[in-house]
């Protein structure tokens, strides 16, 4: 019996039994038999979450950029490892060979390497899906360096809070991104972020779209004639399998982003090893996942994990409906698309378009259908099973956070039967429990509580950046001895896990985590605003959207309150990104409150979801009478 590649269900059950009687020999036997070890562990694992401290494969020294690249020259040379699909469908799409890949991830290397960049320094990536993405992950990771990518939708002060946060001495960046039918100057937007970074000594800058750009003498450098005169191999620098690996920010319900840190070894084994079996990878596939790199799905399901493996993985720059919303199928179609990984927002938002944009495509060649990021609600995912998969190729419902680095809950493909709405079953290795509200493990099935993880897996983030003390309240304190993941989650009369949604103050729009404090901070920042408070309510394409209350400062504000909606958008744009702009915004009186000042959302969630038959009781509010006027005057 493989650990390795599981084939039926029955064998999950055998495979997954052992791999928690003794996780350190499961997980050590996979560690041996298919990575490349400069020098083997010490010791398999070390924890105590009451720390927390975690250590995975502790003393091993390696690199993962053998494991992505050099592992795979003698065998796989002249395989595809990249396969980059652009924006417009007229550029060419470039296939980068294992062994390109290798000599283009050693010249990055040795830019950065003369810019100064060496083991342990950060790096902030801030690019468009290019290729140059991926390989400037890979660069930093050669050289020891940890890579710490913004996504770049994100406003210059959500990049240059996140730069500051884990002191960037470098920024990876580009003139500009192509969206669908938009060019978006990316430079300006570093420029700017950058005035607020005074760490950063060196930005290298990607040419992409060609626009106009400001250089900053002594700071910016186009990277392309760096490149040029680099060398094409470099020496992996050895690191241990606890050093980090990459920061990846994430919102929390309150305060600034979390730096979660990853670390080398552990997160390459568990990421490969879930690649392989989720995916159900074989040699011959071509894997596309639609995620952007900036978010945790690309950064171990594009790069780590299937470069690991020595897959095709595709990398595409554009849209879902550009030049329309046929893109998608076109490229399963043009590239024989074996497995195909998105997200619920982007399948709600295709099924709402014409049917013939899916029917005119051959989408023979699809496999497995992964779906990440969120609940997918039933009519989403049987559109995705009729449509796309032609009944034939299962869905993979994929529950993981970036904390957990790695697929969690989730079916393995053609061994786990599969219900629309549950991830199913753990994955080997993961340990999940439900908790009531009095902090005690709800046992037996059909039931339903809160999510958290009682034993460690590999690719679990180590720490948050600079405040381990946060990392331990946020995710080691509501019940000790358990990793806590935000999450409510049901338990079926067959053991199947079906997650229920955040039970925090992180709502979910279109996949993307958001706070709701950053963005009330934000709001707070406008002259005319008092208070206020953001509730998610449910929409047919983002799953959630976000609903501000706003009281203002003086009440009886004469200003025209489009305007004031507006200018509100706009500070939230400027401060966190687009992604967090409000749906609808709501002027108040007051917000209903408890006596100690709290607000109550869950009534102004209850408003804002049209669902007020049941408000509970609001005697015991300080000021009930205003929920009244709110539900008046209500836009839901
Ligand atoms: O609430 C869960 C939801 O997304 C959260 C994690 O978000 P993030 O860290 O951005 O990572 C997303 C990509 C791994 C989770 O706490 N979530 C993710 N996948 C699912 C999901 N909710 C339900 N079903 C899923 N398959």
């Amino acid at each position: 019996m493989s650990n390795y590649h599981i084939k039926h269900l029955e064998e999950y059950w055998q495979v997954y039994r052992k791999s928690v009687r003794n996780p350190a020999v499961f997980w050590e036997e996979i560690a041996e038999e298919h990575f490349l070890w400069r020098k083997k562990w010490d010791e398999v694992l070390s924890w105590d979450f009451s720390k927390p401290e975690i250590k995975w494969f502790a003393g091993a020294k390696l690199n993962i950029t053998e494991n992505c690249l050099d592992r795979h020259l003698a065998t796989r040379a002249d395989k595809t490892a990249i396969l980059f699909e652009p924006n417009d469908p007229k550029e060419e799409a470039q296939h980068i060979t294992y062994q390109e890949l290798h000599a283009r991830v050693c010249r990055f290397a040795n830019v950065l390497a003369d810019q100064g960049v060496g083991k342990g320094d950060r790096v902030c990536i801030y690019l468009p899906m290019v290729p140059k993405l991926a390989v400037s992950l890979l660069a930093c990771a050669r050289l020891g360096a940890v890579h710490s990518v913004v996504f770049a939708g994100f406003s210059a002060t959500a990049l240059a809070t996140r730069i500051n946060d884990c002191n960037c001495k470098l920024v990876i960046c580009s003139d500009g991104s192509y969206r669908g039918k938009k060019t978006i100057d990316l430079k300006t937007i570093v420029d700017e972020a950058l005035e607020q970074c005074p760490g950063v000594e060196t930005s290298l800058v990607v040419k992409r779209t060609g626009g106009a750009v400001v250089m900053k003498d002594g700071r910016d450098k186009w990277l392309q004639p760096l490149l040029d005169k680099a060398a094409t191999t470099r020496a992996a620098t050895i690191v241990d399998a606890e050093d980090p690996l990459f920061i990846l920010y994430t919102s929390g319900s309150t305060g600034k982003p979390k730096g979660m840190v990853h670390t080398t070894g552990g997160y390459m084994v568990y990421t490969a090893y879930t690649f392989k079996n989720a995916f159900q990878y074989r040699e011959e596939d071509v894997y596309w996942c639609t995620a952007d790199i900036g978010w945790i799905t690309g950064h171990s399901y594009i790069v780590y994990g299937p470069l690991t493996n020595g897959a095709t993985t595709v990398m595409f720059e554009g849209v879902p409906s550009y030049p329309d919303y046929g893109r998608f199928w076109e490229i399963v179609e043009k590239h024989k698309i074996t497995q195909f990984y998105t997200a619920p927002t982007a399948i709600r938002a295709l099924a709402k378009e014409n049917l013939d944009f899916v029917e005119n495509h051959d989408l023979s060649s699809l496999k497995v259908l992964g779906t990440v990021g969120e609940p997918i609600n039933e009519e989403a995912w049987h559109w995705y099973n009729d449509h796309v998969g032609k009944k034939k190729s299962p869905i993979i419902d994929t529950w993981w956070q970036t904390e957990t680095g790695g697929i969690m809950i989730s079916p393995i493909p053609y061994s786990t039967p599969t219900i629309p709405t549950f991830a199913t079953l753990p994955m080997p290795g993961i340990q999940p429990v439900l908790m009531d509200e009095n902090g005690k493990e709800i046992e037996g099935n059909s039931v339903e509580g809160r999510l958290a993880i009682k034993f460690p897996w590999p690719s679990i983030a180590r720490t948050i950046y600079g405040n381990h003390e946060r990392y331990r309240d946020t995710y080691f304190s509501a019940y000790p001895g358990n990793y806590f993941t935000g999450d409510g989650a049901l338990r079926d009369a067959v053991g199947y896990y079906r997650i229920t949604g955040r039970v925090d103050d992180v709502i979910i729009v279109s996949g993307h985590n958001l706070g709701t404090a950053p963005i009330e901070d934000a709001i707070n920042e406008h002259p005319a605003v008092a208070e206020s408070a953001i509730v998610g309510f449910p929409h047919d394409i983002k799953g959630n959207a976000l609903y501000g209350y706003v009281t203002l400062k003086e009440t009886g504000e004469t200003r025209n309150h489009d305007n004031l909606r507006k200018e509100i958008n706009q500070l939230i744009t400027d401060r966190i990104g687009p992604i967090a702009k409000l749906d609808k915004i709501q002027f108040t009186e007051g917000l209903p409150k408890t006596r100690s000042g709290k607000i109550m959302r869950r009534i102004l969630r209850k408003i804002a979801g049209k669902d007020t038959s049941n408000l509970g009781d609001i005697s015991t509010l300080l000021n009930p009478e205003v929920v009244q006027d709110i539900m008046d005057k209500s836009l839901a």
